[in-house]
This record gives structure tokens, C-alpha cells and sequence, in this order.
């Protein structure tokens, strides 16, 4: 029986961000560590001036800028982004706190390729405000979500997730900055087993590898 191909090493990252960028910290330290299997290519962002691309740029990676007001309307930005994420030949793309939806032009390229985190507990609080929503509901644990990124609003496969315990001392900044310490653990381990492993959809679980019927290059 044929040896499925290994995935390409290090698996080539393009990482988009709109703020702070300490998930990408995170990658770009891992990606440090030639075991870890990752290359970090570009980092993109919806917005300039922000500390992610900042952290992008001391570490000499390559940057870029695509703001949807330079375009007619979001499907044309959707198609620049595309084509901007596509000239870096990823293998894997990851939303790192970008807060714009990716549509159907990303998505007809990277879709099943591309992975965002989400500060809740999927399918609880989606969007744009998860751990606000958490404490306003009262729930004592939330947590973080690693997906796979299709068309709905947090809605793709889930990769992990980590629980965090909600305090009665938080507010809402104080319980997003504990959830990101673990988000950004999840994140590292997983974007990295996720690079030197490959890994396919089936139905909604995420498995790694190629799926069994696959003898063929990506
Ligand atoms: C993370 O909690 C992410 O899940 C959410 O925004 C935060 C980004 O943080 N969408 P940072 O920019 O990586 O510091």
C-alpha cells in the first residue's frame, strides 16, 4: 500500500490580525523552534497601525494592509484578500483575532484550510462579544474555541477547546485576558500538531492526516 505524501515542511503560515496580535506572539515564538514545523510567511491585516503588525514586523516578517474602504464593496475586498493570502502559497492560514468574516472568494481557496479562535465556548456566544455575552448570561465556565472556518459566524469544525473558569470578581477584560492565556496555549499546540500532521474533515470532526482514500499529493 502507497505511503500517503508527508505534508510539506514547515508547513508555510499566513497568520491575519486587526489588534493586538498576542496569538500571533505566540505562533511567532513557537515558529521559532524548527521542530515545531511552521513557517510564518505573511501576516495580513484589516486595519494599519495596530501592535500586531508591528510584532509581524520586528520580527521581519512580511506585512500587509487591505482595508475594506479601498474597495467598492466587502466581495471585492473578499477577492484581494484572497489573492493577496494566495500569492504567500500557504498551507494553512490562521484568523488570529481578525475581526472580519472571510467570504465565499477566501473561502473557495482556503476553506478547509483555515482556522480561527474564538474567545467562548462554541456553540455558546458566537461573535463579536463572547466574553461579554458569557458573563451576562452568568455561566461559571467559558472558554476558548478552535475552528476550522466556514461560512457562518464561529460556526466551522471544532479543532480544541479549553475551559476557564468565570470568577465573580470579573469583569469583562479581566475574563478575556484569562481565556487568551489559554486560547493562546490551545492555539500553538494545535496549529502546530496540525502542520506536521495534515489533517482532513470528517463530517464535523477534524482528524489528523490525510483522510484513508487519499494516496494523492495535496
Ligand atoms: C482573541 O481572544 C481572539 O479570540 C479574539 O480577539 C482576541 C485577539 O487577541 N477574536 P490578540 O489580538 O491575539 O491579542
Amino acid at each position: 500500500m502507497a505511503v500517503p505524501p508527508a505534508p510539506r515542511t514547515p508547513a508555510r503560515l499566513v497568520v491575519l490580525v486587526s489588534g493586538s496580535g498576542t496569538n500571533l506572539q505566540a505562533l511567532i515564538d513557537a515558529s521559532t523552534e524548527p521542530d515545531y514545523g511552521v513557517d510564518i510567511v505573511a501576516v495580513g491585516a484589516d486595519r494599519d497601525g495596530i501592535e500586531g503588525l508591528a510584532r509581524a514586523e520586528r520580527h521581519g516578517i512580511e506585512t500587509f494592509v487591505l482595508r475594506t474602504s479601498q474597495f467598492d464593496d466587502r466581495a471585492a475586498w473578499d477577492v484581494a484578500l484572497a489573492e493577496r493570502v494566495a500569492a504567500r502559497e500557504p498551507d494553512l492560514v490562521v484568523l488570529a483575532g481578525f475581526m472580519k468574516l472571510t467570504g465565499p472568494a477566501f473561502l473557495a481557496l482556503f476553506g478547509g484550510r483555515t482556522l480561527n479562535t474564538h474567545p467562548a465556548l462554541s456553540p455558546s456566544f458566537p461573535g463579536m462579544h463572547g466574553p461579554r455575552d458569557a458573563l451576562a448570561y452568568g455561566v461559571k465556565v467559558t472558554g476558548a474555541t478552535l475552528f476550522v472556518v466556514d461560512a457562518g459566524v464561529d460556526t466551522g469544525p471544532i479543532v480544541a477547546q479549553v475551559a476557564v473558569p468565570v470568577l465573580d470578581t470579573d469583569d469583562e477584560a479581566a475574563l478575556h485576558e484569562r481565556i487568551k492565556t489559554s486560547e493562546r496555549a490551545m492555539l500553538v499546540e494545535w496549529v502546530g500538531t496540525l502542520a506536521r500532521h495534515d489533517f482532513h474533515i470528517d463530517d464535523r470532526a477534524v482528524r489528523l492526516g490525510r483522510p484513508a482514500n487519499d494516496q494523492g499529493p495535496a
